[in-house]
């Protein structure tokens, strides 16, 4: 099952193992890729994972881009991130571009004064008090507009898909999340206004890059939040809505910087004891959604036999894994040789960073 070779999500693919979307910092000073980050996916293809999901894009002009974040915002951003695909494709490998609206999300860095935006300029829950500014509808018109003309650079620049992020409290996931969405126009109060943000997005550019190219969505199945956050029952509801208009697969992660402690996207599993922490969330949706739509899972995978055991018994048709790829990129290859060890990544989560992210095992100073 895991080593299938297979389609996923309109993209054929050695096996089931996506690496997940992973912010890199490794874009230089105009937010093109550096050689760096060009080898990090090279080394990937060569440790056999099937599909590589890129680190999240800025494509907005309006709103200020993390620092290293690669940028696909303007045309200009086309040529170098073509080089980057034909090497990745080069090697066999295949690579979808994530890209993000970050919203009040943003780290913003120093000396930055461009405007942060959210659905109510409510600050962020846990991260002090960040302004944001709540957007106009014209606003939030030229944001679709943004994402699809990014989706169409994205095409353009060779990549094998694109991933609209909407999970983990970006502006897509905000929309969604009651707490942060007090909105009383069409964008906010009914669960079918807080969708219309990503919906409108997606649709937007499925019109943008036309009905072959595959266009993922990366999504909470909750936020677990203490209150007013997105349900699980909610998220299972959107996830059908995004079916039915043309989007490839869904990726099932969860959680923000506003959920409960241990409920967030990136857990420390040895800790909490609780790896696979959303298996059940995408098995219940996959279930649900069967020849539909393609549903993947993210968060806490580490053991090769516990993966097949879950493919066999959930008609999920991929698991992504970021930790474990930072730690040992060829984990895949390792894997299809029948060693079986489990990945070897203690979910310290001490590689997060606005630079040069790497496992601290493998940091090389
Ligand atoms: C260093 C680091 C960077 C991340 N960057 C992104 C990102 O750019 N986009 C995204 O959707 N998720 C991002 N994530 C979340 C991961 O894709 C994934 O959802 C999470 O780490 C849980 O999976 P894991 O247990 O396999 O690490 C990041 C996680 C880490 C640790
Ligand atoms: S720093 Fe910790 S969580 Fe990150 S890859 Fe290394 S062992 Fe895993």
């Amino acid at each position: 099952m895991l080593f299938d070779n297979t389609t996923i999500g309109g993209i054929n693919t050695i096996c089931r193992i996506v690496r997940s979307a992973t912010f890199e910092g490794r874009a230089d000073r105009n937010g093109y890729p550096t050689e760096s980050l060009i080898q990090m996916y090279e080394t990937l293809v060569d440790g056999g994972v099937g599909i590589i999901i890129t680190g999240m894009m800025a494509i907005s002009p309006m709103e200020p881009h993390q620092h290293c974040q690669v940028c696909i915002d303007t045309d200009d951003c086309i040529a170098p991130l073509q080089a980057l695909t034909k090497r990745v494709h080069d090697k066999g490998g295949k690579i979808i571009a994530q890209i993000v609206i970050m919203g009040s999300a943003i780290l913003v860095p120093e000396g930055e004064n461009r405007i942060i935006v959210s659905p109510s300029g409510i600050p962020e829950m846990n991260a002090g008090s960040k302004e944001s500014h709540a957007l106009t509808i014209k606003e939030i018109e030229k944001l679709i507009e943004d994402a699809a003309k990014a989706a169409i650079r994205v095409k353009k620049a060779g990549f094998d898909g694109v991933q609209f992020h909407g999970a983990h409290g970006y502006l897509a996931s905000k929309f969604l999340t009651p707490y942060y969405n007090t909105r009383t126009d069409d964008y906010g109060g009914t669960l079918e206004n807080r969708a219309r943000f990503l919906l409108f997005s997606l649709r937007a550019i499925r019109q943008a890059v036309g009905p072959d190219f595959p266009i993922w969505v990366k999504i909470n199945s909750s936020d677990f939040m203490k209150e007013s956050g997105m349900t699980f029952e909610e998220s299972k509801q959107v996830i059908l809505w995004i079916s039915r208009i043309g989007i490839n697969a869904v990726e099932i992660s969860g959680g923000n910087t506003s959920s409960l402690p241990r409920q967030g996207p990136i857990r420390a599993i040895r800790r909490t004891k609780e790896p696979m922490y959303f298996s059940k969330y995408a098995a219940d949706i996959s279930t649900l959604l069967k020849n539909k739509i393609d549903i993947g899972v993210v968060g806490g995978f580490r053991s090769a036999t516990d993966m097949e055991q879950y493919l066999k018994q959930s008609p999920v048709a991929f698991i992504s894994m970021c930790r474990p790829l930072l730690r040992q990129p060829d984990l895949p290859k390792i894997w299809k040789t029948g060693n079986t060890e489990p990945s070897l990544c203690i979910s310290c989560s001490r590689c997060f960073g606005s630079e040069n992210v790497n496992c601290i095992f493998n940091k090389q100073e």
